[in-house]
């Protein structure tokens, strides 16, 4: 019995030492390093970043349009080399619809496939946030 009891004594001290390391560090979703942060203002689907045509979408149409809309190209016609050119497209030629279209589909640009989602929003999102140049 005295056994047991010590036993007991013992066991209730070692269970009671190993709280002590139970608190470790843990990134919360609020971190302004958690790249996942809503609020992060470098990250371009922040809502409250807006999004313009020389930060974000030049590139974009640059990279993927203008082998084909610019001059001398196949479709010169509607040339996409300039800010006012392109929101031009936005407003007035479909381009929103265009580049939503899915692959396969009639009318798809580009015409080569279908952009990844991520700049396809980003230009949806330049235009919910007023077609910004700069
Ligand atoms: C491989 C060549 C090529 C590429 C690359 C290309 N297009 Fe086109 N695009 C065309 C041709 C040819 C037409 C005319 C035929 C048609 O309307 O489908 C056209 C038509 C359009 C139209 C309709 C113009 C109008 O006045 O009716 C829009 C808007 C458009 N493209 C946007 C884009 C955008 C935005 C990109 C890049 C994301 C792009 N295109 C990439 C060849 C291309």
């Amino acid at each position: 019995m005295k056994k047991t009891i010590a036993l007991t004594i013992l066991l209730a001290a070692l269970a009671s030492c190993s709280d002590s390391d139970t608190t470790q560090e843990i990134e919360t979703p609020t971190s302004p390093t958690n790249p996942t942060n809503p609020t992060n203002p470098t990250d371009p689907t922040n809502p409250t970043t807006a999004i313009t045509y020389n930060k974000d979408v030049k590139s974009i149409i640059d990279a993927n349009c203008i082998s084909c809309h610019s001059s001398g190209r196949s479709a010169s016609f509607r040339p996409l080399t300039t800010y006012a050119q392109v929101k031009a497209a936005v407003e007035n030629a479909g381009l929103l619809g265009r580049i939503q279209l899915q692959s396969g589909q009639q009318g798809l640009m580009p015409q080569g496939g279908r952009m990844a989602q991520a700049n396809i929003d980003l230009i949806v999102k330049w235009n919910t946030d007023g077609l910004k140049e700069n």
